[in-house]
């Protein structure tokens, strides 16, 4: 037996010599060591020894195979090692190609308004919070002092769903919602920015379009307050030169009420066609709010006071960007928003 296996490691090792490339060393290797290999029939023929010949012709087997495998592993190794110099030489990468564009999205002009205004009142501690688009006509109208009768109603042409659901008309529904949800009825300082809808469309309309509200209640909350706040908003939004204008106005959730008028960003004041030659562009709905008001959401009027301002962030970002169509910030033609993408 010891010479049928010495027999078997020779021609092993003069089989592995003559091998010519990986395939025929795997043909080789399946012959030997193998499942029906040679060198395994051998261990399966061990049955028929005598005991005592059993561990001799055993480690013997273990060494030739030690010897076999040896050898596969370093021819193998070699091969591989062949393979890969091809690969090197016939696949050059030519690393002075120009490398194909990549695209990158842009935050659109809206967002970084929002961004924008959020830091600033955050930066001035502000909470900012938001409320449901699908909105009640309690929380748009009627706790913001608009009973179902009243004839403001009209100046918002809404979007109902139910006779009790609406698309929400501003951003001052989340008004009430905030001071309804306070509890504790403490102070508030808050801005909710969000999206609204009427029933507009044109240049500058649209169905679908962004505002911004501020809400602040506290005890001695004046008038001085909202203009100051008003002041700081408008000059970090349109620059350190613009002047602001308070216009008495109606609301129904604020008195007084002021619209609050901004010096033309591009004219500087001068008059031009963007601002009609009038040196102001109007820009903000803002007042005092009403004892009703208050008092309707749990406030009491006699310790809090407080101001509310609404502004269209679709507006501020056209003002600031350039844009003469409100319908551009909704259409996602890249051509338009691409223009943004080299901002930061
Ligand atoms: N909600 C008003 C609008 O959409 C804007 C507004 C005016 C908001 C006065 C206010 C405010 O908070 O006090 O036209």
């Amino acid at each position: 037996m010891k010479e049928q296996i010495e027999q078997i490691k020779e021609n092993a090792i003069q089989e592995l010599q003559e091998v010519k490339d990986a395939k025929e060393l795997n043909d080789v290797k399946v012959k030997y060591l193998g499942k029906k290999g040679e060198l395994t029939e051998v261990l399966r023929g061990m049955g028929g020894l005598s005991p005592e010949e059993r561990p001799i012709i055993g480690s013997l087997v273990n060494v030739v195979r030690d010897e076999i495998e040896k050898i596969i592993s370093e021819k193998e190794e070699e091969y591989k090692q062949e393979e890969l110099n091809k690969k090197l030489k016939t696949e050059k990468i030519d690393i002075t190609l120009p490398s194909e564009k990549v695209k990158r999205g842009s935050k659109h002009p809206l967002n970084r308004i929002i961004e924008e205004v959020e830091d600033l009142f955050v930066s001035m501690g502000y909470d900012v919070v938001d409320g449901p688009e699908l909105e009640t006509d309690e929380y748009c109208f009627e706790r913001l002092n608009l009973p179902k009768d009243h004839p403001a109603r009209d100046m918002q042409d809404s979007f109902y769903i139910t006779p009790e659901y609406l698309l929400r008309t501003q951003t001052s529904a989340v008004q009430a919602r905030v001071m309804m949800n306070n509890e504790e009825k403490t102070p508030i300082r808050v801005i909710c920015p969000g999206k609204v809808y009427r029933r507009d469309e044109d240049a500058t309309h649209s169905h679908q379009f962004a505002q911004v509200e501020g809400l602040v209640i506290d005890k001695d909350i004046s008038l001085a307050d909202l203009k100051g706040t008003l002041e700081v908003f408008m000059k970090k939004m349109l620059g350190e030169n613009t002047k602001l204008r308070f216009r008495p106005s109606y609301f129904p959730f604020t008195e007084p009420s002021y619209e609050v008028d901004v010096t033309c960003f591009k004219c500087g004041g001068k008059g031009c066609n963007l601002c009609k030659q009038t040196g102001w562009i109007e820009l903000l709905g803002s007042g005092m709010v009403h004892p009703n008001v208050l008092e309707m959401n749990g406030y009491d009027p006699k310790v809090y006071t407080g101001f509310a301002f609404g502004t269209g962030l679709d507006r501020l970002a056209m003002f600031k960007y350039g844009i003469t169509d409100i319908r551009l910030l909704y259409q996602n033609d890249v051509r338009f928003l691409n223009q943004f993408d080299r901002m930061d």
